[in-house]
């Protein structure tokens, strides 16, 4: 990792605003969460919390990266396997109702619907992401480039809101950037059962998911020369910093990425350079780092066909099929809600 250099810097500098006031409002689930991640052991906080206005901005630069293969390959597949998709999830010509559950930009994506709307699709395309200001990239980009394409944007959590469906369109879910890797295998398949309990029969669901391969490849996707990924995991403590009135010196935490090929996961991790203590004005609490002690921040599964197929048959899918790019492992998935 290059430390002299902050790959942020190119990004307009980061409002930091003057500590809140202890009792002061911040998004009841972040609090919540932070104090319990950094008060148990080992300390963790959700790879959600990446996402405020700067982590997206980092996100994108981290998805143009040469060592980041997974948004180039799935992207190169979404455009490759469109139609392929399309008819294996066998909409019976129904109008679709597209929804991209953590959307982003959406750049990936507005290839599966040029395609879709050329093949003669109706289709409503409803990204829904936590981070507004990924919308609102994602909707100026698709007014620019994709004018025929009705885009209605969802500015919200996938654990707590779906979108009504309309009785006359057949929705499809799509979940990709192998973001079901960032859960464990328990909160996937509750996270599958969850999005299966909001489908209908005969609607469909589309992953995007990274498979096995060199551990050596795998590893420097998530550990840059660039340093880029390490901005972007250290942007969890500028934010609480922000959010929760707190006092990470970002110097003293540095970032630490793994691969086990074993088990197939990588991981990511800030680590306590030295012994301190951080403070929360708004949490009214303080939190005790040993030297070498690390905050878990992040997880990404790899795959194998075998495990997937066994956990979307335990979640109330049919696997109905499966692309999958062999120069570098990864695979398109489509799955039909079934009875
Ligand atoms: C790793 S990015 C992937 C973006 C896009 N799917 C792709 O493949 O390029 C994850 C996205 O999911 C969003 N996200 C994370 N947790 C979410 C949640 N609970 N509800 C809605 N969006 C979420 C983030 O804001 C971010 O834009």
């Amino acid at each position: 990792m290059t430390r002299s250099r902050d790959p942020a810097s190119a990004l307009p500098p980061a409002r930091d605003t003057a500590p809140p006031e202890a009792g002061a409002a911040a998004p009841r689930g972040l609090a919540a969460d932070a104090l319990a991640g950094l008060s148990g052991s080992p300390k963790r906080l959700s790879s959600k919390y990446f996402y405020d206005d700067r982590g997206s901005r980092l996100f994108e630069r981290i998805m143009r990266l040469p060592s980041y293969y997974p948004t180039r390959v799935e992207a190169a597949m979404l455009r490759r396997h469109a139609r392929d998709l399309l008819d294996a999830l066998d909409t019976g010509g129904s109008p679709i109702e597209m929804l991209e559950l953590g959307s982003g930009d959406g750049r990936k994506t507005l290839a599966l619907c040029r395609a879709w709307l050329k093949a003669g699709a109706e289709l409503v395309y409803r990204p829904m992401d936590i981070s507004a200001q990924a919308l609102d990239q994602l909707s100026a980009r698709m007014a620019r480039q994709l004018p025929a394409l009705a885009v209605h944007p969802l500015c919200g959590d996938y654990f707590q809101t779906w979108p009504i469906p309309s009785a006359r369109r057949r929705q499809v879910a799509l979940f990709l950037g192998s973001n079901l890797g960032n859960f464990t295998d328990e909160e996937a398949r509750r996270f599958l059962r969850r999005v299966r309990a909001h489908l209908r029969r005969g609607d469909s669901l589309l992953l995007g998911l990274d498979l096995r391969k060199d551990p050596h490849t795998v590893l420097a996707a998530y550990d840059d020369p660039e340093g880029v990924t390490a901005a972007f995991n250290l942007n969890l403590l500028r934010r609480l910093n922000r959010e929760l009135g707190m006092d990470f010196d970002l110097d003293r935490f540095r970032h630490y990425a793994s691969y086990c090929p074993l088990q197939g996961v990588a991981r990511s991790f800030l680590v306590s350079q030295a012994r301190q203590t951080v403070r929360s004005a708004l949490l009214r609490r303080e939190f005790h780092f040993g030297a070498g002690e690390f905050i878990y921040t992040e997880q990404s599964q790899k795959y194998e066909r075998a495990g997937v197929e066994a956990m979307a048959a335990d979640t109330g899918f049919e696997l109905r099929a499966w692309f999958e790019d062999p120069a570098l492992p990864y695979a398109l998935v489509a799955c039909r809600a079934t009875g």
